[in-house]
């Protein structure tokens, strides 16, 4: 299969995933008119493209995704072949301070997004593509055996998870009711530049360039699968380009780490880079009471992307955490825009109860 869009709707692409895939495509596909929909909430940063933002075959729009009049003049005006859909609430601590947010864009936002694809495609005689990024968030939590497979049953648990599985029951659904082509990816967690720091890897980062205490949930031994953005968005590419309609991809990078060790391994990086004294930079650690619900460890089978579509990550955890702190010391200008008031409320209102002192 090989498809290749001429026009390509990106939704979300001011945050951390999209705006690195941005800054892939636009410069792999100059053919390619990239038409990028983002709302601008906090998580939103135009710096993040001031590289590609003056190419031909780039546009900003600022606007919703629940916004229906605005989609069909967008889908009525540029022909959009593809949609790739990365706009979303995407916190697990702010779902569970408020939902509400998480189910208006994740669930209703790509209902209507999925509604403006079906009725601008409606007999359109050549290849289109809904891709819907998603997260293996969605299959719950694993022990300490096992890894997802596109088969697992989903059993969301936060409710971040719980509205990006609404969604892709709603994509899925939508492929099987009205034909809809879609693609869906479910990816581990995500890591690199451009993460607004509110995340784990750029919070450790900046607390610890900053001397600030490090706040670790529960007793650190929850597990994560980490996966370089780089590699993330190029295996995207791929599978919109590549797979097949009504096809899921699990992308993960087989990197598995419990938190406090990955927040030891950051922290002797940033006090390495910054020749402070090795290991000073743990003092700052603390433990604080856990995340409501923590899932205790997701991992992912990605043998189908490797073996099917010739895909695989290019960085391993020690490179990517390398290349991870040498952009957030280049970069503090970029942290501090970044971080306004509101960011200090959510981090009071997250952080000040839980015992961080
Ligand atoms: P992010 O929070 O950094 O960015 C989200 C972007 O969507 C922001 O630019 C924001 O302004 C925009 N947005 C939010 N609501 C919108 C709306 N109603 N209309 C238009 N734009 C809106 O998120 P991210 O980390 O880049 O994640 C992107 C996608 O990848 C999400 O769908 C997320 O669920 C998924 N995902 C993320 C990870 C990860 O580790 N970050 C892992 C797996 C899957
Ligand atoms: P996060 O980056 O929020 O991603 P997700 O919840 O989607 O996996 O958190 C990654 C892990 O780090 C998760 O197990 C929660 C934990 N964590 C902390 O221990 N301290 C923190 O301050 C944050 C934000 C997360």
């Amino acid at each position: 299969m090989s498809f290749t869009p001429t026009s390509v709707l990106v939704t979300g692409g001011a945050g951390f995933i999209g705006s690195n895939y941005l800054l892939h495509v636009v410069r792999a596909w100059p053919e390619t008119l990239y038409v990028n929909l983002d709302a601008l909430t906090y998580a939103g940063n135009l710096a993040n493209l001031a590289s590609v933002e003056d190419a031909p075959n780039y546009r900003f729009i600022h606007g919703d995704i629940n916004d229906a009049e605005l989609l069909a003049r967008l889908f009525a005006e540029n022909a959009f072949e593809a949609v790739v859909h990365f706009a979303a609430e995407s916190h697990v601590d702010r779902s569970i301070l408020d939902p509400t947010a998480f189910v208006t864009t994740n669930v209703h936002g790509t209902l209507v997004l999925l509604q403006a694809a079906r009725t601008a495609w409606d007999g359109a005689g050549t290849p289109r593509r809904f891709h819907h990024i998603s997260t293996d968030e969605v299959f719950g939590s694993l022990g300490p055996e096992g890894v997802f497979t596109a088969e697992t049953p989903y059993a969301p648990r936060s409710p971040y998870a719980a509205s990006k599985a609404s969604a892709d029951h709603l994509v899925r659904a939508f492929g099987t009711t009205y034909h809809l082509p879609y693609v869906i990816t479910n990816t581990s967690n995500n890591y690199g530049p451009y993460q607004f720091p509110e995340k784990l890897i750029p919070l450790v980062i900046r607390n610890a360039m900053k001397g600030e205490p490090i706040p670790v949930y529960g007793n650190g031994q929850n597990v994560r699968d980490w996966l370089y953005v780089e590699d993330h968005v190029k295996a995207l590419d791929i599978v919109l380009r590549r797979a097949e309609e009504g096809s899921t991809w699990l992308i993960g990078a087989d990197q598995e780490i419990n938190n406090l060790d990955l927040v030891h391994l950051l922290l002797d990086e940033v006090d390495r880079v910054t020749g402070k004294h090795a290991g000073s930079s743990r003092a700052l650690i603390r433990f604080v009471a856990d995340r409501p619900g923590h899932d205790f460890r997701y991992a992912l089978d990605s043998s189908p992307i490797e073996d099917q579509l010739g895909w695989k990550p290019e960085h391993d955890l020690n490179a990517g955490i390398r290349r991870t702190v040498a952009w957030y010391l280049d970069n503090v200008p970029w942290m501090d825009a970044v971080l306004d008031g509101a960011y200090r409320d959510y981090y009071s209102s997250q952080y000040g109860s839980r015992g961080m002192n």
